[in-house]
């Protein structure tokens, strides 16, 4: 596990931009799984920037997405209304922005009425396309890694998931707040891939800022392997993981100097 520091969270984005630059420039029909949440946006930020100074080609790019709000969503091909599903926020953070083709991009559908089929489904999506090349992860504050809250098996499918009261009010905080919309008109469920589903990404990047995460980034990367913590599992990952972390949410790791110095002989000898 590749564990890299950054001094800030623009610091952070830009690090991680560039490793989702590199696989798209030496495999440009690559299989980038995505992630939502305030995390990765400086990321999504960096590769617009990238296609739109430097060329960055999305043209060949698949995209699926871990997961998505149950009851909500929408038609990219119609005028939305401003809600807070993930589909709109891909359109707004990224897509719209670059140059990925719409039938490229996987967003779970959280209108289905069949979500147990269309779980199936996606999952044999992502197969069809040849898996998961490089899967982007970010971490709930109560440990989680897409929807797949405490108590979540660690081999779980893509599946419908009841949101965790700590989500719901982290979530409420960061954009349903701002939206102006009424608590109680959260969604309450969600389709998320499953801890199995994201292990079989050939690669994985997680990112994670502020002093608020440090606590669950240590007893991800530290802490025992637990369904209590699901993004622990990534000590499982049998690819290459990359953990980029600003300096606040890598505070309270226990090994923090050997990590930076890990990183720091690595680049000398150039691996
Ligand atoms: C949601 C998403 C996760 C994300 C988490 C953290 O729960 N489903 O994929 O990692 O939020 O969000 P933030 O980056 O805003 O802290």
């Amino acid at each position: 596990m590749d564990i890299i520091v950054r001094e800030s969270y623009d610091e952070l984005s830009k690090y991680s931009a560039k490793l989702i630059a590199r696989l798209v420039k030496s495999k440009p029909d690559c299989v980038l799984g995505l992630a939502t949440g305030s995390t990765p946006i400086g990321t999504y930020k960096e590769l617009v920037r990238m296609h739109k100074e430097e060329g960055l080609d999305f043209s060949q790019v698949k995209t699926f997405n871990l997961d998505e709000y149950y009851g909500i969503g929408i038609d990219l091909d119609k005028p939305y209304e401003l809600d807070q599903s993930y589909a709109r926020f891909m359109h707004e953070e990224l897509f719209k922005h670059i140059n990925i083709k719409k039938e490229n991009i996987h967003i779970p559908d959280g209108l289905t009425k069949k979500p147990d089929e269309y779980c199936k489904w996606y999952e044999e999506e992502i197969k069809k396309a040849g898996g998961i090349d490089l899967q982007l992860l970010g971490i709930g504050g109560d440990g989680h890694w897409a929807f797949n809250e405490p108590g979540s098996s660690l081999a779980s499918r893509t599946r419908i998931q009841a949101l965790a009261q700590q989500t719901l009010d982290d979530n409420y905080e960061s954009f349903y707040k701002k939206a102006g919309i009424d608590r109680a008109n959260m969604p309450h469920f969600a389709i998320t891939m499953g801890i199995g589903t994201i292990l079989e990404a050939k690669n994985i990047i997680m990112l994670a800022n502020g002093i608020k995460k440090a606590d669950v980034v240590a007893k991800c990367i530290e802490g025992p392997v637990t369904s209590q913590i699901t993004a622990s599992a990534i000590q499982l990952h049998s690819g290459g993981i990359t953990v980029v972390l600003d300096k606040d949410a890598a505070s309270k790791l226990n090994g923090l100097h050997h990590y930076m110095h890990v990183e720091k002989l690595k680049q000398e000898y150039g691996f």
